[in-house]
């Protein structure tokens, strides 16, 4: 049995509410699960060994519930346009060159070197749709210690022909063979099943992918109600629908078969939002690329209230950052404006409302992951935060305010996922 502890500054969240501290406290890890927090070692745990990590904080790893890690070697570019000319102009001939091994070999590296190096645990992310690609950034993230999910992008129509599959049978194939040779290969990275978005997918490959998705029993994940255009362009394109979402759900994708993430859910009426609650659907937030594709401000706090499930996404590069911590703050940035100018009944996100959502709240995905409660697995990020000086000493609440809205991956010291170190 593998069993040891870690000492410092801890803070998690049970619920959204409030954080629970301990100050110079134990957190013990066995076995890669969570054995809770303790002032004291317990007496059925002495002896085990102790890394004394001093006045630094711990806190549970970092969610990130919907990226793009293609889409990373073109952060922070584009950002004056909304998403269909973004996807045109940029986001398409960036995955277009992962049809190139040794391309996606650089590329996937220097995104894959950051992910360590930042607070995120374990992440969501779309491949492009190049199979090969894929599985090598899936091997990628394996070897660096993540836990996850990757999906091979499916795309069968509206799409440029530079970046579109021959046909829906070839799609499927190639989606099946993805998924075998994913779950052959890898322990803690898992495929999942990726439509890009309904206008990029005929009913025949969403069927397809529905089907797959009950075959093998994994979850699937796409885009949702992200942008007004793109909405009408839905409408258009699936006259019966009663939503967007049932464009998905149609076919099983929206919960039905299995897990399913929809990234944004900025426009998500009542009917939609009614569908994502009996589905179990989970909605990844991404505040700042709804901000940087000036797509909108989803309304978070009305789905908190209606219970349903939310974690947070950084979107790259649709946003321009991988930090969870930034998505945190402006999660909660962006719930005071629309407080302030679209609905005062909204009450704005709290400092711990937004680290559940990167926390626990997109972790329930994964499993038990997300706490540092007894029964977790052991994702721990390790946080020197002495730089960000104070005159005086602050509580650990002060400290893990600050480091929400201050937060560089300079402050990440080490990092625990799964009970192992990878940083
Ligand atoms: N909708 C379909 N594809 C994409 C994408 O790559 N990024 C974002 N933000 N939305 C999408
Ligand atoms: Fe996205």
């Amino acid at each position: 049995m593998n069993t040891f502890a870690l000492k410092g500054d801890i803070c998690f969240n049970k619920d959204p509410h409030t954080w629970e501290t301990a100050e110079n406290a134990y957190v013990i890890c066995q076995d890669g699960e969570c054995k809770g927090v303790f002032q004291e070692l317990p007496e059925a745990y002495q002896g085990i060994p102790v890394t004394d990590y001093g006045d630094k904080l711990i806190i549970p790893g970092l969610i990130d519930l919907h990226l793009h890690a293609p889409q990373y070697a073109i952060r922070a570019l584009g950002m004056d346009l909304e998403l269909i000319e973004w996807l045109d102009t940029h986001a398409f001939k960036a995955e277009s060159a992962y049809a190139d091994l040794e391309y996606a070999d650089k590329a996937y590296d220097m995104f894959v070197e950051t992910m360590v190096n930042g607070a995120t645990t374990r992440l969501c992310t779309f491949g492009t749709l190049h199979k090969e690609a894929t599985l090598l950034l899936m091997d990628k993230l394996e070897q660096a210690g993540f836990h996850g999910f990757v999906g091979k992008v499916n795309m069968d129509r509206n799409s440029p022909e530079y970046l579109c599959e021959a046909d829906a049978k070839a799609s499927l194939e190639a989606t099946e063979e993805f998924i075998i040779e994913a779950q052959k290969c890898f322990k803690h990275i898992k495929p999942v099943i990726t439509p890009r978005f309904t206008p990029s997918c005929t009913d025949k490959l969403m069927e397809g992918l529905g089907a797959l998705q009950a075959k093998y029993g994994i979850p699937a994940q796409s885009h949702l109600s992200e942008n007004l255009s793109e909405i009408e362009w839905v409408k258009e394109l699936c006259p019966g629908t009663s939503c967007y979402g049932d464009a998905y759900d149609q076919f099983g994708l929206f919960g039905s078969n299995g897990p399913s993430i929809m990234a944004h859910c900025v426009h998500s009426g009542e009917v939609e939002q009614q569908m994502m609650l009996d589905r179990g659907t989970f909605v990844a937030h991404c505040p700042q690329s709804n901000s940087d594709l000036a797509s909108g401000i989803a309304p978070i706090r009305q789905y908190l209230n209606k219970g349903i499930k939310v974690g947070l996404g950084s979107d790259v590069a649709g946003g321009h950052s991988y930090s969870i911590f930034e998505e945190m703050k402006e999660a909660i940035q962006v719930s005071k404006l629309r407080w302030r100018l679209v609905d005062q009944s909204l009450e704005p996100l709290t400092v711990q409302e937004a680290f559940y959502l990167g926390t626990k709240g997109g972790g329930e995905f994964f499993g038990k992951v997300g706490s540092l409660e007894d029964g977790y697995r052991f994702d721990a990020v390790i946080i020197d935060d002495s730089t960000i000086t104070y005159p005086r000493k602050l509580t650990i609440e002060e400290r893990v305010e600050r480091l929400i809205y201050l937060a560089q991956d300079s402050h990440v010291y080490a990092k625990y996922i799964d009970g192992v170190k990878v940083k």
